[in-house]
């Protein structure tokens, strides 16, 4: 998958577009500074560094996450139908958390997480365009966003804060001591946490299903092709594989299983 140059830009437009429409206060114009003192990294960074994960492709980060503000408004408008209480969070807590859930995937000030591939072999066997920047020192995602807004002075709510840290919901063994808890006071008092992680499950899913389930489908109708030459069939082009099939039953002591490959 690879995303045209307007394309790019488009999506740029649109994710700033979503500070200016939903981020309040004092935090917008420095949220809207952060973006662009980083644009040119952000704007082309994939989101993620291997292609069987979610979009690694240039521009593939701005466009995720994008999908996962738009998926979040859509969750929440059905937890709200289903009566969830809407009183617990914002909506501008809820895109805040959403175009910031990832940033930890950009690095640190100096360095991109993701650079391009330079080992040869694994750019031609594997497909992978980009790898991990050692120079980055280990914080998990959520961990490294949190950092980095605070360093840059961008406030973030309780809400926000614990939304981000936990958007791969259980997926990520860390959030088991905010989301596996039996006792009721240890549970999240908002829903804003499953909301955002179910925005983003659906994006990630959408995203992978769009670059591969085409690959596979491709991969499966060569393979059957494949097996065609190579099964016992009853198509009219298989009378050599027929013919074979009944040298193979003549050959054959016993008249039982004689009989059951016969009403093959
Ligand atoms: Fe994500």
């Amino acid at each position: 998958m690879k995303l045209k140059p307007e394309q790019i830009q488009d999506n740029w437009e649109i994710f700033l577009n979503n500070i200016e429409v939903h981020i309040t206060g004092e935090r917008k114009q420095k949220l809207l500074d952060f973006y662009k003192k980083y644009e040119d990294r952000i704007m082309l960074m994939p989101a993620a560094h291997k292609k069987e994960y979610h979009n690694a492709f240039p521009g593939g980060y701005v466009e995720h996450v994008n999908r996962v503000v738009r998926c979040a408004i859509k969750q929440c408008e059905l937890w709200k139908e289903e009566s969830a209480d809407m009183s617990t969070f914002t909506i501008e807590e809820l895109v805040f958390s959403a175009i910031n859930h990832d940033l930890g995937k950009m690095g640190d000030e100096e360095n991109e997480s993701y650079i391009p591939q330079t080992d040869k072999w694994r750019r031609d066997k594997l497909g992978e365009d980009y790898m991990f920047n050692k120079k980055v020192p280990f914080a998990s995602v959520p961990d490294r966003g949190l950092f980095m807004l605070q360093s840059h002075g961008i406030q973030y709510t309780f809400n926000e804060m614990l939304a981000i840290q936990t958007h791969d919901g259980l997926y990520d063994e860390a959030n088991k001591k905010y989301l596996f808890s039996y006792m009721p006071e240890q549970k999240p008092r908002t829903c804003l946490p499953f909301i955002l992680h179910q925005a983003d499950l659906m994006a990630a899913r959408i995203e992978f299903e769009r670059e591969w389930l085409p690959k596979l489908n491709e991969e499966q109708g060569s393979l059957d092709k494949l097996k065609e030459n190579y099964t016992l069939g009853t198509t009219p082009n298989t009378s050599k594989k027929l013919s074979t099939k009944t040298k193979a039953l003549g050959s054959m002591k016993s008249d039982g299983l004689k009989n059951m490959l016969d009403n093959l």
